[in-house]
C-alpha cells in the first residue's frame, strides 16, 4: 500500500444488477491481502452475496438471523469493531449482511444526519488503522443506503459489465455521485473496471471506446473475461482467487488488485 498511515475505504457501486460488483470486490479484497495488506470488506447487500463468497450457506444464515451482521451495527449505530468476524484467510475479515437489510431505508429514514451512519459506525475501526484497506460491496440501488456507502468511502470503483445494457444507465449513476458531493467532498472515483468481457465479440471494442471517451473517468487497464471458473469458485464460497489461481479470471483478477493497490502512484 502507498500510504501505510491511512486506512483507504473504497466501494463497490453501480445501480445496474449483476455487472460484477460482488465478484469484484471479493476478488480485490482477497487479492489485497495476497499482497500483504490488512483487509476488512463489507457486505452492504440484502443478497448477502459477498458473505457467500467466504462461507457456506448454513454460516451465511446463521449471520444474517444472529445479531452479529450489518443490519444491526446499522440499525443501532454501533461501532462495526464489534461485528468483525474472520475469514479463513490471512489479513482478511468481514461484516457479514442480513436479508435484513432489505428495511435499511425504512430504518435510516427517521435518523437525525443519516447521510452518515455508516461512516460514523467506521469511524474507530479507521481512526485505529486496524486496516490498509476497507472494501464495501454495495446493492443495485441507488438511495439513502448507497448514499450512506458512498459518503463513508474515500475511493469508488464502478464494475461495468461489457453489454449495450451495462452502459445504460451509468449517467444515473454519476448523476447520483454527483449528489453526494453535497454532503462529503471526501469521494474520488477510482475508476471503472469491465467485466465479463466476451473479446470476441465487437460489442467490447465499443464499450471501451464509449467508456474512454468519459472526461476524467479512468478506466482500468486491466478488464477481467467471462469465465466459468468464477461460478464454480462462487459454488464453493471462495473468490476466483482463492479457488483456482491459476484460471484466466484469476490472473486477471490479481492484475487488476495490483493497479488498485498501486494507484496513487499511476
Ligand atoms: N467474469 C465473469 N465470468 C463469468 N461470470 C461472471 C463473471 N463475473 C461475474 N459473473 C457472474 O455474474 C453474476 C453477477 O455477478 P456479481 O454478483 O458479481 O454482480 P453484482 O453486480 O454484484 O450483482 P448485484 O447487482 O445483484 O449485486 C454472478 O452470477 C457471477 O457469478
Ligand atoms: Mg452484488
Amino acid at each position: 500500500m502507498n500510504n501505510a498511515q491511512q486506512t483507504k475505504i473504497i466501494c463497490f457501486a453501480n445501480n445496474k444488477g449483476g455487472s460484477g460488483k460482488t465478484t469484484t470486490c471479493s476478488n480485490i479484497g482477497y487479492g489485497l491481502a495476497q499482497l500483504g495488506n490488512k483487509v476488512l470488506l463489507i457486505d452492504g447487500d440484502m443478497q448477502m452475496n459477498l458473505t457467500l463468497s467466504f462461507f457456506e450457506e448454513e454460516k451465511v444464515l446463521d449471520f444474517a438471523q444472529g445479531e452479529k451482521n450489518l443490519f444491526y451495527a446499522v440499525r443501532d449505530q454501533k461501532d462495526l469493531t464489534d461485528y468483525i468476524v474472520a475469514t479463513d484467510f490471512d489479513n482478511l475479515d468481514i461484516v457479514p449482511s442480513s436479508s435484513l437489510m432489505s428495511s435499511i431505508e425504512y430504518e435510516l429514514f427517521s435518523k437525525r444526519q443519516r447521510e452518515y451512519i455508516l461512516k460514523n459506525c467506521l469511524k474507530s475501526i479507521k481512526a485505529a488503522g486496524m486496516y490498509d484497506y476497507i472494501l464495501i460491496d454495495a446493492p443495485p440501488t441507488l438511495g439513502g443506503w448507497v448514499m450512506n456507502v458512498l459518503c463513508a468511502s474515500d475511493e469508488l470503483i464502478i464494475p461495468v459489465e461489457a453489454s449495450p445494457w451495462g452502459l445504460f444507465g451509468l449517467a444515473n449513476l454519476f448523476d447520483f455521485v454527483n449528489s453526494v458531493s453535497d454532503y462529503t467532498k471526501n469521494l474520488h472515483i477510482m475508476g471503472i473496471a469491465i467485466t465479463k468481457v466476451d473479446t470476441r465479440k465487437n460489442y467490447f471494442k465499443q464499450t471501451l471506446d464509449t467508456l474512454n471517451e468519459l472526461d476524467d473517468i479512468y478506466v482500468f487497464k486491466n478488464y477481467i473475461r467471462v469465465d466459468s471458473s468464477i461460478e464454480w469458485a462462487q459454488d464453493n464460497s471462495r473468490p476466483v482467487l482463492a479457488y483456482r489461481k491459476s484460471s484466466r479470471s484469476a490472473v486477471e483478477y490479481m492484475e487488476l488488485t495490483k493497479e488498485v493497490d498501486n494507484y496513487g502512484s499511476r
